[in-house]
């Protein structure tokens, strides 16, 4: 485990010697970050505790708790959601996702025609053809680098084709964007913003100045409260879609091939029983949930029996709601026909616009690798590295292609 910059030894009075528990949300000391959640779960850790860690927090690891706090946007607020609160931006860029209501109806209305299914569907024949390409080219190698060379591309080009952007920009844009959604570097974020930004600019301006049939065009024409969107919100939206959707499924993709590969019935299951495959991308979602999150304390309250301060931190993983045995019995167990809602889209007003998406995407993904590659295995000797920060992944993962 590596020293935390941020670390502030005050423990603020009110918080009670049972309630500390230090934990770095961004360092799981190199373990399968889902193990270290489960085990955390079964030491009976509190539901929320406070750690010194990132500038001193507090952490919701409870289910109920974490649903009871995404439901309350009075209360608890997503515009610093971010820890340390110094990493937050002094405005909030990331729209819909960093604002409050009332204004998040309006910004989440503007895009919500995006992921509308018709539009989303209309993407399902190119994505097909694009992972029956990548299986295709992975097969005839034999081997792969599977995150590098499969799960980072995968989210990029589908966002550009989503919006109809060059897919030659795909790495540029990448290199931006893991900057941008890594607070943990400590690196300061103003200025992949800034070039993330100019980067989308001209496209975006020149749907408003010459609006076509396109989606996006549909979109610029849109008003919040009836006044026009201005160019500069929309470069905002269009970021958070880019930056919400990429490193998120490109983890997806890892755990769940990494699944695969240690499991063969698994595979053969979904091989002969397609009809399956909804159920196991969600509890795939569910089992493995990338994404951590937070609010901001709006108010001096008593919740769920703890004191808290106005402008104290509360952050939890989406994977710490999905491990509560208390919400899943089993929770480690990967079980296609599993029922009840997991919260890896987050809970409430901020729920995924990308969701459907997401979904979909993984689906045919895992239709198409199967498919071509019935069967694969880690190469031996491989040892697997984690990265987490606001969202856990894998930073490797080599496969052996085996014959059919
Ligand atoms: C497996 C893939 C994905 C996961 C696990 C995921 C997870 C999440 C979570 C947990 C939230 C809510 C955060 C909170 O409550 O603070 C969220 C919101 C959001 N996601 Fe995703 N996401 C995924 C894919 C995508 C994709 C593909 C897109 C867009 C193309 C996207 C766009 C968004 C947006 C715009 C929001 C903000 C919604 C709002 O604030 O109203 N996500 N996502």
């Amino acid at each position: 485990m590596s020293a935390d910059p941020f670390y502030n030894p005050v423990i603020p009075a009110s918080v009670p010697d049972a309630r500390l528990h230090d934990f770095n949300i961004y360092d799981y000391g190199g373990a399968d970050p889902f193990e270290k959640i489960h085990e955390m779960h079964r030491a009976s850790v509190p539901e929320l505790f406070w750690t010194r860690n990132n500038g001193g927090h507090w952490i919701a690891l409870g289910a109920k708790a974490i649903a009871e706090i995404s439901a309350d946007n009075t209360r608890f607020s997503s515009i610093r959601p971010i820890v340390p609160d110094s990493q937050n931006l002094a405005e909030p860029i990331f729209i819909p996702l960093t604002s409050d209501p009332p204004l998040h109806a309006g910004y989440r209305s503007v895009v919500a025609p995006l992921f509308m299914p018709k539009h989303i569907a209309s993407l399902e024949e190119g994505l097909n053809s694009y992972a029956d390409e990548v299986a295709l080219r992975i097969k005839a190698r034999g081997e792969c680098e599977f995150m590098a060379d499969v799960a980072n591309e995968v989210p990029i080009v589908v966002f550009l084709k989503f919006l109809g952007l060059p897919i030659g920009d795909r790495w540029e844009l990448l290199d931006l964007a893991a900057t941008v959604v890594r607070p943990e570097t400590g690196t300061h974020r103003d200025d992949p913003i800034k070039k993330l930004m100019d980067y989308l600019r001209p496209f975006l301006e020149s749907r408003f100045a010459n609006p076509g049939d396109d989606i996006i065009s549909q979109i610029v024409r849109q008003k919040i409260d009836g006044a026009p969107l201005t160019p500069d919100i929309m470069i905002r939206l269009t970021m958070s879609i880019l930056l919400g959707g990429l490193e998120t499924t490109t983890s997806s993709l890892g755990f769940i091939t990494r699944h695969l590969a240690l499991h063969p019935d698994a595979r053969r299951h979904l091989r002969e029983h397609p009809e399956t495959m909804r159920g196991a991308v969600e509890e795939f979602l569910r089992r493995f949930a990338p994404a951590t999150t937070g609010r901001q304390v709006t108010a001096d309250m008593e919740f769920r029996d703890v004191r808290m301060r106005k402008g104290e931190h509360i952050v939890w993983s989406t994977a710490m709601y999905n491990l509560d045995a208390r919400q899943f019995a089993e929770p480690m167990k990967v079980d296609f026909s599993r029922k009840g809602n997991h919260s890896s889209f987050g809970i409430g007003i901020h729920f995924c616009l990308g969701a459907f998406l997401a979904r979909m995407e993984l689906g045919i993904f895992l239709r198409q690798w199967l498919a071509h590659i019935p069967n694969f295995h880690i190469l031996p000797g491989s040892i697997l590295r984690y990265r987490t920060g606001l969202t856990m992944s894998l930073v490797n993962l080599p496969l052996a292609i085996d014959a059919d």
